[in-house]
């Protein structure tokens, strides 16, 4: 038999992850290098990512910073050109740009709710694209997308960003069928994590209202979405794909403001 923690492993592969200056992003790209992998670092603030590339070359990984907004086409082109050209391959993808406050369904425009859904699922869609062809010739891969529980729990002011999550979910899951057994894809469904996105809503207030309605008793942290991607991406979870994973402290209700 396979030894088993051998199997969380992330030695010998490399991966892409998207929003990788500062939050959730930030913590997956360490946690990856931490677990073995060179990560190529995108978003849109050059300086945040220079600075989580210092921290993973301290921990003897490779890093490439490339500047990116994930709406333009062409920069996720570069992206994976330049992961391939720099690190060799692509074998992991992180889906993790994106996000939306909440809105007023009386008043949110056609367009800004099309803005909403085109963020969150438009830019992973067509990275996949790009990277099954190298995942293939590397030998497999792992897409691990980055959704909300806000797919899933209906809230108040949330429908334009719970909608582009489940959304997200979807086509994780018809993904996986389209793309097994080379690639396999899976989501995540972050509760509330202590970033800086969530510190723009985070009164002591609703802080208190959201510890009601979390089991766990506490706001998660970034790491701890890191681990569930560390997890999906690595040989652990080989026979895994198609799958959302809720990570958020067992929420099952959501916060009410
Ligand atoms: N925090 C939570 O409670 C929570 C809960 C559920 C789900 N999530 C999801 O987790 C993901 C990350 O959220 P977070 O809380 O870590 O956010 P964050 O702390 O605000 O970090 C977001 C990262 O994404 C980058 N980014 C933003 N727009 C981008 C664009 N157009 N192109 C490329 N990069 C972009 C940002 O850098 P630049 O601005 O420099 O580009 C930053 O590095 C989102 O998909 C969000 O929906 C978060």
């Amino acid at each position: 038999m396979q030894h088993v923690p051998s199997m969380f492993s992330m030695e010998g592969q490399v991966a892409i992850v998207t929003g990788a200056g500062k939050g959730i992003g930030r913590a997956c790209a360490l946690g990856l290098a931490q677990a073995g992998a060179d990560v190529a670092l995108a978003a849109r603030t050059q300086a945040d990512l220079e600075s989580v590339a210092a921290e993973i070359h301290a921990l003897g990984r490779k890093a490439i910073v490339v500047p990116c907004d994930v709406n333009n086409e062409q920069a996720l082109e570069l992206l994976v050109q330049r992961t391939l050209a720099e690190l060799g391959k692509i074998t992991v993808l992180v889906n993790n740009a994106g996000g939306a406050g909440p809105n007023d369904p009386r008043k949110m425009s056609a367009d800004d709710f099309s803005k909403v859904l085109t963020w969150n699922v438009a830019p992973a869609y067509l990275l996949i694209q790009k990277v099954v062809g190298p995942m293939r010739d590397a030998g497999g891969g792992a897409v691990i997308n980055i959704s909300s529980m806000a797919a899933r729990l209906a809230q108040k002011h949330f429908s334009a960003y719970g909608a582009a999550k489940a959304a997200l979910n979807q086509m994780t899951r018809n993904l996986a069928q389209d793309f097994a057994p080379h690639v396999r894809i899976n989501a995540i469904e972050p509760g509330a994590i202590k970033t800086d996105a969530l510190a723009r809503y985070l009164t002591p207030e609703r802080e208190e209202v959201m510890l009601r309605v979390t089991p766990m008793g506490s706001l998660g942290q970034p790491e701890d979405i890191a681990a569930a991607v560390v997890f999906l991406a690595s040989p652990a979870s080989r026979w895994i794909t198609g799958k959302v994973l809720g990570v958020d402290g067992g929420s099952e209700v959501p916060a009410t403001f």
